[in-house]
């Protein structure tokens, strides 16, 4: 047997990790990436360690091909991985997109509990199971590593997954995936079925076992670290447990348990565990997603000490209170920055700091941008930075942009905007009235650039605490089947919402993959 990453049966400490943040995380509504946002994450994901990049699902639409072929292409040390389900021209298609990958691999799924073969496949068992072996067979006539999940395993009979896994190992797969699709298992039920699995099984010694868990039941990090107990050692999780419904098991949960209890769970993963910070920032970024307060490792709570008893643990010793540091994970100390007599060669090592890496360009629109930040606002945190950045990295290619805003707000009349849009360089005007500024906002931006999609979420946060704070905000927009989010930081409000509405349209328009966004009337 063949396999790239890792040999089956050696190593057995060594886990792999196969991120599936821009194929399942991606999945879920709201969270739809744009090529560039993917392409950072992949980026990302390479460098802090991943094992395997899960890039997506290539016959999904063209636009889920083009990203897993580009990262494919550019992806130095990680596998990238597509999806496909059973059909012939799913795999091929997927093939096509991985091909150009130093290491590529299928990832070929197919439904082998009874409710699902029942109701959603409609294919009595025997059919299934000649469907496996067509599946993995095609797979391996492109490329060597072939993972083959059978998608709602922990609701299968065990007799018959076990058929189907000895067909899939027959037929060339190299890694087996275990699904608990639906979050139902609990932890020793899913190490019990890898036991079982792996022991039954006459070939399982020739492939690597995989956990792949949702969050349902909250269980998700618990049932993946279970069945490394049972023998897996592959572990598909994403970035702030981001996926369908509750979501996947969390790779930074994973990878931090797997370090600190290395004494009950001794298992090794690649992950530079100092980038889980900063890859959960850039996640929650691009998708919008805000990251819960108090998630473990990267919530903005993680590592707060907030009643006395435990400050003055801490300041005795810190090991009262912490099992690991802040640094561990990549959370530096909230630390003032330059102020706006600082200097450009400053700037860059502090954006290098916070493990940004930006082109001459980009570095350039970001240090003016922060020349301005530091103008208008009297203390400029790392967060500060991080939302400046990130607005200006994420909105780089958009090509509808904000010049100018002037807002009436306040109790007397109506509230009013006044709008310059630059849309493929043409600046464009509009005065727009509203029920409110935010409204009267958006409704310039219709009149400039008019559409049919429906806002969905307004959101605003502060980026630091204090009345001048950064505002971000976040705007998701649906158009038929796209959603997409936008984001904007600014320390006007306002604005940061005109800025999060654009960022959005611009996602529509490359979703939509469009000519020109048309200034005014043809609508973007
Ligand atoms: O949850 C699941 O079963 C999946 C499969 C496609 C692996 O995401
Ligand atoms: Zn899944």
């Amino acid at each position: 047997m063949s396999n790239p990453t890792v040999s089956a049966g050696s190593n057995k400490d060594r886990v792999l990790i196969f991120d599936t943040t821009l194929r399942d995380g991606e999945q879920c509504p709201g969270a739809s990436m744009t090529l560039e946002e993917k392409l950072e994450v992949a980026d990302l994901l390479d460098a802090m360690g991943v094992d395997i990049i899960e890039a997506g699902f290539p016959i999904a639409s063209e636009g889920d091909f083009e990203s897993v072929s580009e990262i494919a292409r550019r992806v130095k040390n990680a596998t990238v991985c597509g999806l496909s389900r059973a059909a012939p021209n799913d795999i091929d298609r997927c093939a096509e997109a991985v091909k150009h990958a130093r290491r590529g691999r299928i990832h070929t799924f197919i439904s082998t509990s009874p409710v699902h073969m029942k109701y959603k496949l409609q294919k009595e068992p025997h059919q299934v199971l000649e469907l496996v072996t067509n599946q993995v067979t095609r797979a391996r006539s492109h490329v060597e590593d072939v993972e083959w999940s059978a998608e709602d395993a922990t609701r299968t009979e065990m007799d018959f997954l076990c058929r189907c896994v000895e067909a899939a190992i027959k037929a060339g797969a190299t890694t087996i995936n275990l699904p608990d699709t639906v979050g139902y298992t609990v932890p020793d039920e899913y190490a019990a079925m890898f036991r079982a699995v792996r022991e039954r099984v006459p070939n399982a010694d020739k492939a690597i076992f995989s956990v792949h868990c949702h969050n349902d039941l909250g269980m998700a990090v618990a049932n993946s670290i279970a069945g490394l107990h049972g023998g897996a050692r592959q572990i598909e999780c994403t970035i702030n447990g981001i996926g369908e419904r509750a979501g996947n098991a969390a790779l930074e949960e994973i990878v931090m348990a797997l370090r600190v209890r290395g004494d009950v769970a001794p298992y090794d993963t690649g992950i530079e565990p100092t980038m889980l910070t900063r890859a959960s920032k850039l996640v929650s970024a691009v998708t919008s997603f805000p990251v819960q307060y108090n998630k473990a490792i990267v919530g903005r709570n993680a590592f707060a000490h907030e009643s006395g008893i435990h400050q003055d643990g801490m300041l005795k010793n810190t090991q009262t209170y912490e099992i690991m540091t802040p640094e561990s994970v990549g959370v530096s100390k909230t630390s003032l920055v330059m102020g706006k007599h600082s200097g450009r060669h400053a700037f860059k090592e502090k954006l290098k700091d916070l493990g940004y890496s930006l082109g001459e360009n980009a570095l350039n629109d970001a240090f003016t941008r922060f020349k301005a930040l530091a103008d208008r606002k009297k203390h400029v945190y790392d967060e500060d930075i991080e939302a400046l950045v990130d607005d200006e990295l994420l909105n780089a290619h958009d090509r509808v942009k904000v010049v100018a805003l002037t807002v009436i707000a306040g109790t007397m009349g109506h509230q009013s905007a006044t709008l310059t849009l630059d849309m493929d360089g043409q600046h464009v005007t509009t005065q727009s009235t509203g029920n409110g500024p935010v409204d009267a906002i958006f409704n310039a931006i219709h009149a400039l650039a008019p559409h049919k999609a429906t806002l969905e979420l307004y959101q605003v946060h502060a980026v630091t605490e204090g009345t001048d704070a950064q505002a971000e905000v976040s705007v998701r927009l649906s158009e038929g089947e796209a959603t997409v989010t936008g984001k904007g930081a600014d320390p006007d409000t306002m604005v940061a919402s005109a800025r999060a509405y654009v960022s959005a349209l611009n996602k529509l328009m490359a979703k939509r993959g469009r000519g020109r966004p048309a200034a005014m009337n043809a609508g973007v």
